[in-house]
């Protein structure tokens, strides 16, 4: 393509891109599909790796920003960041009103822009001339910490105003405020992802998102889906709106993320009506938000108002009542998962917690019990938050006194009374005895889930019958129940029973990536299972592989590695595999025949693939390879045969280089498998 005609698709890449991410991210209405925009990126990013003079700061190309070396600079602030007064209830709102209109009468006749109080963090955007050229994190309010190359990094944040060909022109230089968070949707995917790989789960979406935000490395900022909304401007040259509402509305179109929540409200009264429905519908929103911004719609009015200590007095936060309240931990339980985790429990004095008697709450693993010195008869702090699991907080030091014991967590499981263990840079503490009879049961509800082996009528109670009438030891041996052995079972009558065994015989059709997920294997979850099921033949062939060739399997690190391995050295689970096998639920992998036979003109070879391809994506590459009888790796070592690189190879190519793996393109690998 002559350079001319390049920009010229390289500006309109730009726009589209611009376009969809201010659709999806701002409009909430995307019209294309993330691999469409992905696509689209990825021939950006082709066509500025061959122009890099062409590259600007606001491409949709320049969001993961480059490592920063050092800890943050100080951004001074243009004005003080202010803070806000709270208000607890309708009442305290009537009192802050009246409090106002006797300074200045027009509050009488105000009206109020009521905006939902995000639970984030708050930052500060610099733009000049359209451009995103700083962000900054609130700090002291006078100073904060330069945070621009992990808010570039941000798909909601817009990197250049006006987003969109229609919007109003940017003033030379706009400073505005807002909030960084995590949808709820996110804050729990993240912490899903990581219970799949064994890490300690993030406690708080707010606090987390402070830690993503001020990570050093952006890329940490960037993996995760942190998101933001705006809702004032802090300083500008140029016109800006005189009133608060059409503050939001300027904000909005030029492309600026705005909550959709925000309303008028004629008087204060309006404002009182809403806080109770407020306090149900929070709990609808796709965000956590910790009550209701109020603010006098007449910006001059409000600024005129003046300041108290670092609350101005134009605007209140009315909070919502707390969900966190104190009571008495009465003792401290010990629950035994599926994986053989131990993790401990508060019992507690039964206390209402937003509309529910709350007993228990979880002490998340015996280091936080430890770090936070709570002890059995402490007052605690508790929290529940949307649907989440109460939590305890911490102990109320102040309420201590001399009668506290302090806790030890057990040596032994409390279940069946085998010594606990310890892996080496994990919090948690395994009951390793895998015929404990919690993780049995714990064990055998998973391998029939739904999300698993979906063996229908199998439900808790009746997995616990079966193992305290000695029907099972281990999963496998369901594949060996007897019809007039359940007959004989309390309330199982012929329909029932040849119900189940027709489920359970179903089972046997699932593929060899669900009974991997099924067997309940530290850190691995469904698509883990899938990637084990498209490399491996079966399970022999699991059975057999060492952690390196584990390793070399994207997505898959050393301790997920180890664990497996670990997982089918132990005699009982090679029991339960010979049982399994001899009752035939022994699935055949997704590899292709031809690669089970070490057939095809790619036989015996080893591929790792990287960067973009010019026709194939990634997966279909893949498939390509492993069609033909080769072996696909994550990672370039000595034992690759070829790395096949697209643009934008990185690292691997380096390595590949230096280890001297040839390396080939598509065209190159196409005519290596015909
Ligand atoms: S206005 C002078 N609006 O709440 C203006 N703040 O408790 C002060 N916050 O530091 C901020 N949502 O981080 C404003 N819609 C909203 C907000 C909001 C959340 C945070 C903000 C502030 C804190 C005060």
């Amino acid at each position: 393509m002559p350079a001319q005609d390049q920009k010229a698709r390289l500006e309109q890449l730009r726009a589209e891109l611009r376009e969809h991410n201010y659709r999806y991210h701002v409009l909430d209405s995307p019209i294309i599909s993330d691999p469409e925009f992905d696509k689209l990126l990825a021939e950006l990013r082709a066509i500025e790796d061959e122009h890099p003079e062409w590259i600007t700061p606001d491409s949709p190309s320049q969001r993961a920003g480059a490592q920063l070396s050092e800890r943050f600079s100080k951004v001074q602030h243009p004005g003080p960041i202010l803070s806000l007064a709270n208000a607890f209830d309708p009442d305290d709102l009537r009192a802050w009103h009246a409090r106002v209109a006797r300074l200045d009468a027009r509050v009488e006749e105000a009206e109020f822009v009521v905006e939902p109080k995000l639970d984030g963090l708050s930052i500060v955007l610099h733009y000049r001339d359209g451009l995103f050229v700083q962000g900054a994190t609130r700090g002291n309010g006078e100073v904060g910490e330069d945070v621009t190359a992990n808010l570039r990094t941000l798909r909601a944040l817009p990197l250049r105003i006006p987003v969109t060909a229609d919007g109003p022109a940017a003033p030379p230089y706009l400073v505005v405020r807002g909030e960084v968070f995590f949808t709820k949707k996110d804050f729990e995917a993240l912490n899903r992802q990581r219970g799949a790989a064994g890490e300690e789960l993030y406690q708080t979406a707010r606090n987390t998102a402070a830690g993503t935000l001020r990570n050093l490395d952006p890329s940490v900022t960037a993996a995760r889906s942190l998101t933001l909304l705006v809702y004032n401007v802090v300083t500008s040259e140029g016109e800006i709106p005189a009133t608060q509402w059409e503050t939001l509305e300027f904000l909005r179109t030029l492309g600026f993320p705005v909550s959709k929540e925000s309303f008028l409200c004629p008087d204060i009264e309006c404002v009182a009506d809403q806080y109770d429905p407020w306090i149900e519908k929070r709990n609808t929103l796709h965000y956590e938000i910790d009550g209701l911004v109020v603010k006098i719609n007449d910006l001059g009015l409000s600024d005129a108002l003046g300041i108290v200590g670092k609350d101005p007095r134009g605007s209140i936060a009315m909070k919502f009542p707390a969900i966190e309240v104190t009571t008495q931990l009465l003792d401290i339980g010990v629950n035994v998962g599926r994986t053989g985790v131990l993790t401990p429990f508060a019992m507690l004095e039964p206390v209402e917690i937003g509309g529910v008697i709350v007993r228990q709450a979880t002490l998340h693993n015996f280091d936080f019990i430890a770090e936070k010195d709570i002890r059995v008869g402490d007052r605690v702090l508790v929290k529940r938050a949307g649907d989440v699991i109460p939590y305890v907080i911490g102990p109320i030091l102040a309420a201590r006194s001399s009668k506290e014991k302090p806790y030890q967590p057990p040596a032994k499981c409390p279940v069946c009374g085998q010594p606990v263990e310890h892996i080496e840079g994990e919090v948690a503490w395994y009951c390793v005895n895998a015929a404990c009879p919690e993780q049995l049961v714990r064990n055998v509800e998973h391998f029939v889930s739904r999300s698993t082996l979906d063996i229908v009528g199998l439900g808790i109670k009746i997995v616990e019958t079966f193992i305290a009438e000695g029907l099972i030891e281990d999963v496998a041996d369901l594949y060996i129940l007897e019809r007039d052995q359940l007959l004989a079972l309390e309330g199982f009558k012929d329909k029932k029973v040849d119900n189940l065994l027709a489920s359970i015989e179903t089972s046997k059709s699932r593929s060899l990536g669900q009974l991997i997920y099924a067997l309940g294997i530290r850190g691995v979850g469904e698509v883990v299972g899938a990637d084990l099921a498209t490399n491996f033949a079966d399970l022999d062939a699991l059975s057999s592989s060492k952690v390196e060739d584990l390793e070399q399997i994207e997505g898959i690190g050393p301790n997920i590695a180890e664990a497996i391995v670990d997982w089918f050295q132990r005699p009982r689970n090679q029991a339960v595999l010979k049982k399994l096998k001899k009752a035939g639920m022994w699935p055949k992998s997704d590899l292709s025949t031809a690669q089970q036979v070490g057939q095809g003109a790619l036989a015996g070879l080893t591929f790792v693939v990287t960067g973009t391809l010019p026709t194939f994506s990634r997966k279909e590459a893949q498939d390509f390879i492993r069609a033909n009888g080769g072996k696909v790796t994550g990672s370039v070592s000595t034992s690759t045969d070829y790395l096949v690189a697209g643009e934008k190879a990185g690292s691997k190519l380096a390595k590949a280089e230096s280890l001297g793996v040839p390396v080939i393109d598509e065209a190159a690998l196409k005519a290596l498998g015909r």
